[in-house]
């Protein structure tokens, strides 16, 4: 490591962990002891710091604000079954952060500060992995422009930040979704891909909408027709049919290219699934529905891991879910919980241990 990217740690002299009662955790409320913090200026990242987890403060000019030049990740940290701290596939997760930086004119960081640093953040952080059953440390690295300038242009100096927040699910019960008539999140040539801040803020006021008639979500459907299917709000989209598991395709670049969803893939064909990647038109979903071929629906994501779909609701047809027979989703989430945990062999070698 070159002598401006070594990390200094400074740590806290106390943890607030035994105030924290880790079990049954809601997401994302609360946070470790430490996080990490970089700077990007004068053309090179610098001032790697491990420090206690604390505000910044920052100029109401702040480019990031204004112009939402933000990207982040989601990754999770587990306790194995041996009580082992172990990271599920975080090298995919820095790929995929330096290709949405790359789509949003951002620098991209080296792996001795995203990987080195996520690595060593933990470590020192470790006894606030939940080692309780769905439950895990969320990681989320995030980089933002830090220009103090309201102009629009890409910023020259960014903060690099990862923090790290114990959670149990996401998402804790089967989803009623409502898929999308109106509004669009991505088109071809956007930045549907990117794991960009402003994806998910475009998507709440659809998302409360369907809160608002009752449903947990929408499931986003493209930009012309409305009618072929991209992903659920945080997560990507499975269905279950007779003789095919079907996802969308990442061809358009108008989903994100998920890891839980790339794992999922690979662990469907494992269980002897005919797997198809592919656009995928709600109209064919409603016909095999009512020929009693559509028999289940999963989300996947690193937040909601694997989240079962009661209900898909499109222009007044409801396809509801008998979730007694919800046997794809439970096994997959078994299969990859049991991989996680160490139960089972990892043979695709996607678990880094610290
Ligand atoms: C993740 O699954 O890590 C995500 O980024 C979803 C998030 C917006 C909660």
């Amino acid at each position: 490591m070159s002598e401006s990217l070594a990390i200094k740690v400074s740590k806290t002299d106390s943890s607030r962990l035994p105030q924290v009662e880790l079990k049954n955790i809601h997401f994302g409320h609360v946070f470790t002891d430490h996080m990490l913090v970089a700077d990007y200026a004068d053309g090179k990242w610098q001032s790697v710091e491990i420090k206690p987890y604390q505000s910044l403060s920052f100029a109401p000019s702040l480019a990031a604000i204004h112009y939402g030049q933000s990207i982040f990740e989601g990754i999770k940290a587990y306790k194995n079954a041996n009580g082992e701290a172990v990271i599920f596939r975080p090298e995919e997760n820095f790929n995929r952060f330096n290709e949405s930086a790359v789509r949003m004119e951002m620098p991209e960081v080296p792996s001795e500060i995203f990987m080195e640093g996520l690595k060593q953040l933990i470590n020192l952080d470790k006894e606030w992995i939940p080692a309780m059953e769905n439950h895990s440390l969320y990681i989320r690295p995030f980089m933002f422009a830090t220009d103090e300038f309201i102009g629009v242009r890409p910023s020259a100096t960014y903060k690099f930040i990862i923090i790290l927040s114990p959670t149990g699910p996401y998402y804790d019960k089967p989803m009623r979704i409502a898929v999308e008539e109106k509004y669009t999140r991505a088109a071809p040539g956007g930045v549907g891909e990117a794991k960009n801040a402003g994806n998910y803020g475009g998507s709440l006021k659809p998302a409360q909408d369907a809160v608002r008639n009752g449903y947990d979500q929408v499931l986003w459907t493209d930009a012309f027709e409305h009618k072929w299917l991209q992903e659920v709000g945080t997560m990507n989209v499975f269905f279950v049919l007779k003789n095919a598991v079907l996802t969308p395709s990442l061809e358009e670049g108008t989903i994100l290219n998920g890891v839980t969803r790339k794992s999922a893939i690979v662990v469907l064909k494992e269980m002897g699934l005919n797997v198809e990647e592919r656009r995928v038109n709600v109209e064919e979903l409603i016909e095999a529905y009512d020929k009693g071929e559509f028999i289940e629906a999963f989300g996947t994501g690193t937040a909601a891991t694997i989240s079962r779909i009661k209900e898909l609701s499109y222009k007044g047809h409801h396809m509801v879910f008998d979730l007694e027979k919800t046997q794809v989703s439970q096994q997959l989430a078994k299969r990859l919980n049991d991989i996680r945990l160490g139960v089972s062999e990892d043979k695709h070698g996607w678990i880094t241990k610290l």
